[in-house]
């Protein structure tokens, strides 16, 4: 195990998303449209679910081979009962190079306000919120649930104040729905240490309608930005990050620091498969390796069936050497979803 697990593409793992309930008390059109996600929707039994000790002992095989991030999402994440007691357990783990692994989460900050300290004290390093308009309108739109943007801006502010190490905003930037907001999120975030990252809007899963015409490429949002604040590129910060990170520039034209960054994830324009080093697992424990899967791998079955933990690690290694995605690259190239057969996972099952 000391050179690195590659796919086929020569990526490494390095990044393990765990979604940890199928179920949010959200309704974004773009992920959950309410159609769909009705009374009627079967989300996955209690039994199903992979209890917070498999996780734990799936992720320790993960971090055995590589992973370095650990990030859990869902549907919402701070839905599923004593989420703290998974923290603190994944907080125990380490990498195979021995450090401490960074433990992220991603939420809608519904409940952040009354949950951002124990997390923090659980032993979460960083947090992601998902922010889509300042504008209470369009905010309680978004949502479909009526929820009040103010609810999630105290979250935010309770993050501020338990002491992350950093905090991100995520925006999904609809055209014609929340576009005339890039601006005023850009003007509240910046200088406060929260970096704001704008998602193009993609045809993930198979419920949410998508169209290209709803998607503003991030070049446009860049652009728009640039109108008001001067901004320079800036290196990633590590390989295979999904975002393009730009920061905020001072009356000489350097980086200043003091204003912060943004950042703008281009999946559907510049696709970013390259280096894709990701890898998910679905909340009864099945295993993706793209966003944009059909099917997955089980795990659950391997570990009820009994297997040891070098057994799940050398099928996990198998599993990720087989592994040749590049969905968003090739998106242009492969036939439209023609309905069964074709459906691609849902992101709420598997996590952003
Ligand atoms: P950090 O920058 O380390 O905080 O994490 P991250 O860049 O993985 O960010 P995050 O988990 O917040 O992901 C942001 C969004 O990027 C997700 O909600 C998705 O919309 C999109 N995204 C993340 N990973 C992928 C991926 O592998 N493929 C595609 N197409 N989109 C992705
Ligand atoms: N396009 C882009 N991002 C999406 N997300 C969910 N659905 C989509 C989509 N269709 C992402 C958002 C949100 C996170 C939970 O999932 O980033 O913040
Ligand atoms: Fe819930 Fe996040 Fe999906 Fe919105 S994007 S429905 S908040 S999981
Ligand atoms: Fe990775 Fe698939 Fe996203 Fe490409 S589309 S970056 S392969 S998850």
């Amino acid at each position: 195990l000391a050179s690195p697990l590659l796919d086929r593409h020569q990526r490494p793992l390095r990044d393990l998303r765990i979604s940890v309930t199928d179920r949010c008390n959200f309704r974004c059109s773009y992920c959950m449209p309410k159609d769909v996600f009705n009374k009627d929707y079967p989300y996955l039994p209690h039994s199903a679910l992979l209890s917070f000790e498999e996780i734990t002992r799936l992720a320790t095989q993960f971090l055995r081979l590589g992973v370095r991030k650990i990030r859990l999402t869902g549907g919402e994440p701070l839905l599923r009962k004593n989420i703290e007691q998974l923290i603190a357990q994944l907080a125990r783990l380490r990498t195979n190079d021995g450090k401490v692994p960074d433990l992220t989460l991603t939420t809608n900050g519904s409940l952040l306000a009354r949950k951002a300290r124990a997390l923090r004290e659980a032993g979460l390093s960083r947090v992601t919120v998902s922010l889509d308009s300042l504008n209470d309108d369009i905010f309680r739109g978004m949502n479909d649930m009526d929820f009040p943007v103010a609810e999630v801006l105290a979250g935010i502010e309770a993050a501020n104040r338990a002491g992350f190490e950093h905090i991100k905003v995520n925006m999904v930037v609809k055209r014609g729905t929340n576009d005339h907001e890039i601006l005023p999120m850009a003007r509240h975030f910046r200088g406060t240490g929260i970096t704001l990252r704008f998602i193009e809007y993609m045809d993930v899963g198979s419920t949410n309608g998508w169209r290209m015409d709803e998607v503003l490429p991030s070049d446009d949002v860049i652009r728009l930005l640039q109108d008001e604040f001067p901004l320079v590129p800036l290196a990633a910060s590590s390989q295979g990050e999904t975002a393009k990170r730009w920061g905020y520039a001072d009356a000489s034209g350097a980086h200043d620091p003091s204003q912060g960054e943004v950042g703008v994830i281009s999946s559907v324009t510049h696709a970013f498969c390259g280096d894709c080093n990701r890898a998910r697992l679905s909340t009864e424990g099945q295993l993706y390796l793209c966003l944009f899967a059909q099917q997955g791998y089980d795990l659950r079955s391997l570990l009820r069936g009994g297997a040891n933990d070098d057994d799940i690690a050398a099928a996990v290694s198998q599993i990720w050497n087989g592994r040749s995605d590049r969905y968003s690259e090739l998106r242009a190239s492969l036939p439209a979803d023609t309905g069964a057969g074709t459906r691609r996972v849902e992101m709420s099952y598997i996590g952003g």
